[in-house]
């Protein structure tokens, strides 16, 4: 009778699980609100002089058109055009109340020099450039400062020509830390979609201090062993909305950050808010969902679903090390489907690199409230490595109605963690071995507040009461 009871309960808790976090939150963060898709103002870069044939270099031609458009800028924006063709340029800066629309055929190419590529200083939450000490080169697509920014068209093309830029990097002759194919820096109301960006030299759409940024039916490729080709990092940025994407990279499809260690730390601005649904892809060299290495200014409220990886080798993993500080927490990540993955799901908590000796090593960060719901496997190697730091439990971490096809003989390696578990298979780790049910839902992230405060005396009476 008991477990009767409790098999219902735990259904009534799993219907209500799915159902509450979308209604909420995902469709006020991923809907555009007040912004003008429609421009009162519109020019096509060959009015300034632009030529498309993939060899004349075009920064010239892009900055005077956005130049000559920011006296539209308080009369409802513009819209600068670009048609079909090879646009060759190099970095370009973008202003508010601006829409950068590519048409179908149209490709913006990111020149092969890297005098083209100016270098602008280290993010203060990083303290230095990411790869290496000083300035980094500046993203082919720059904002910084803005708002009300978008970046669309239809399913046009932005191609980093990045395999240069791979190339000094794997021989060793950069000089800066590579740019980004995006950065959107300190701006707010940025949308980003109906495109294709290929070859990024780095990360490739960085939005970073930023706020209501959407990033909506975008395809991003590289190579697979194109080096950090991360495809989507929001940075210290709250308010995130990435849906319908796919893609396939050198390095983490998607990857929450906020600072680096003592940078990080101080500098204090965390990523929040981030919502990621339907998104596809694969690497090989590289995880579906990161969140880290760089997460000294803290990552909370994440809800990610409809997440299908293929052929990869990680599922979703928290990069951390001792330095850090900060904290990961109230993470939900359900129905994901994961089709040759390595390993489905990773804590990584010794990712040392570090920006300088200057990291304080007690600096602990906090790890908690993480749930994972509906995962389903298929030719999996490994479940489960989830390893805190020793004297630094992860804690609260959920698992629930996971099932992992797995081929190795120890599915589940886990240590200096704590937490609960219901329908996983293969059997779980000891330490997340205790049910979830009855008596520790109220420890997992996400179960709305009535039902976390009724306690675990009126079972299933919430239903019944509004
Ligand atoms: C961010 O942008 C606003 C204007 O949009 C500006 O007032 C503020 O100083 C900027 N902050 C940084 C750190 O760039
Ligand atoms: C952005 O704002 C910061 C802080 O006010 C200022 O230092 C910087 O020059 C501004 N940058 C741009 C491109 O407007
Ligand atoms: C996105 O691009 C496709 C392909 O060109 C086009 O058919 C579609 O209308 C675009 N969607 C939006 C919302 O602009
Ligand atoms: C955009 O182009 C990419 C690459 O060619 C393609 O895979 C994708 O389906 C296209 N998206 C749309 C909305 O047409
Ligand atoms: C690095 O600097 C050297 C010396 O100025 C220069 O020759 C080289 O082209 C630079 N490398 C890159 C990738 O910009
Ligand atoms: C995989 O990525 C890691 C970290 O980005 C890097 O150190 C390693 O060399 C990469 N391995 C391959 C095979 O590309
Ligand atoms: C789960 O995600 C898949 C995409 O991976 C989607 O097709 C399916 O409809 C989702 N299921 C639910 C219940 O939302
Ligand atoms: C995934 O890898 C398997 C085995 O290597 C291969 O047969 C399959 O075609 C790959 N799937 C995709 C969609 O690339
Ligand atoms: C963490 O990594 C460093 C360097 O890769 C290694 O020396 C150290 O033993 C590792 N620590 C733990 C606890 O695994
Ligand atoms: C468990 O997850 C799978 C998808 O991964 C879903 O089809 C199934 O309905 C879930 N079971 C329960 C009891 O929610
Ligand atoms: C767990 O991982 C540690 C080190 O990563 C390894 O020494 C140990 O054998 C693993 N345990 C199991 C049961 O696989």
């Amino acid at each position: 009778m008991k477990s009767f009871f409790s098999l219902v309960y735990l259904l009534l808790v799993l219907a209500f699980f799915s159902h509450i976090t979308w209604a909420v939150k995902g469709n006020s963060l991923c809907k555009q609100t007040g912004m003008g898709e429609i421009r009162p103002h519109s020019v096509t870069i060959t009015e300034f002089g632009a030529v498309g044939d993939g060899v004349t270099l075009n920064t010239k031609a892009f900055q005077n058109a956005i130049f000559y458009l920011n006296s539209f800028a308080d009369k409802g924006g513009a819209k600068l055009f670009v048609p079909a063709g090879r646009w060759l340029t190099g970095s370009f800066d973008l202003i508010s109340h601006l829409t950068l629309w590519l048409d179908k055929d149209a490709i913006i190419l990111g020149s092969m020099n890297s005098d083209d590529w100016p270098v602008v200083d280290p993010l203060p939450s990083y303290g230095r450039g990411r790869e290496l000490p000083g300035g980094r080169h500046r993203s082919l697509i720059y904002g910084r400062n803005l708002t009300d920014v978008i970046i669309t068209g239809d399913n046009g093309t932005i191609d980093g020509q990045g395999s240069v830029w791979w190339n000094w990097f794997r021989s060793k002759t950069l000089n800066y830390t590579r740019p980004h194919l995006v950065e959107l820096m300190n701006s707010t109301g940025v949308v980003i979609s109906n495109l294709t960006f290929l070859n990024s030299p780095f990360w490739t759409i960085h939005p970073v201090y930023c706020s209501h940024v959407i990033v909506q039916d975008v395809t991003i490729l590289a190579p697979l062993d194109s080096p950090n080709t991360d495809g989507i990092d929001p940075d210290s940025s709250d308010d995130v909305c990435i849906e319908d994407c796919y893609i396939s990279t050198g390095d983490d499809l998607i990857s929450i950050k906020s600072g680096w260690d003592e940078y990080g730390i101080s500098f204090a601005r965390p990523s929040r808010n981030i919502i990621i649904r339907r998104l596809t892809g694969h690497n090989q060299n590289g995880s579906g969902i990161a969140i880290g290495s760089e997460m000294s200014g803290g990552v909370s409220e994440v809800y990610a679903e409809n997440i299908y990886f293929f052929n990869s080798s990680t599922g979703i993993i928290l990069k951390t090390a001792r330095g850090r500080g900060g904290y990961v927490r109230n993470i939900y990540i359900s129905n994901v489907t994961l089709v040759g993955v390595d390993t489905a799901i990773f804590f990584n908590s010794n990712f040392s690199q570090h920006p300088d000796e200057f990291y304080d090593p007690n600096s602990l960060p906090v790890i908690e409230r993480i749930t994972f719901k509906d995962v389903i496997g298929d030719n999996i190697k490994v479940a489960g490595l989830l390893k805190g730091i020793e004297g630094d439990s992860f804690r609260h971490i959920c698992l629930l109605n996971i099932t992992l096809d797995v081929t190795t003989k120890s599915p589940w390696n886990c240590s200096n963690i704590q937490g609960y578990s219901s329908l996983v298979s293969p059997e779980i780790c000891e330490p997340l071995k205790e049910s979830i049910y009855p008596k520790h839902y109220s420890d997992c992230y996400l179960l709305p507040n009535h039902l976390r405060s009724s306690g675990n005396q009126n079972k299933g009476s919430w239903l019944f009461s509004s």
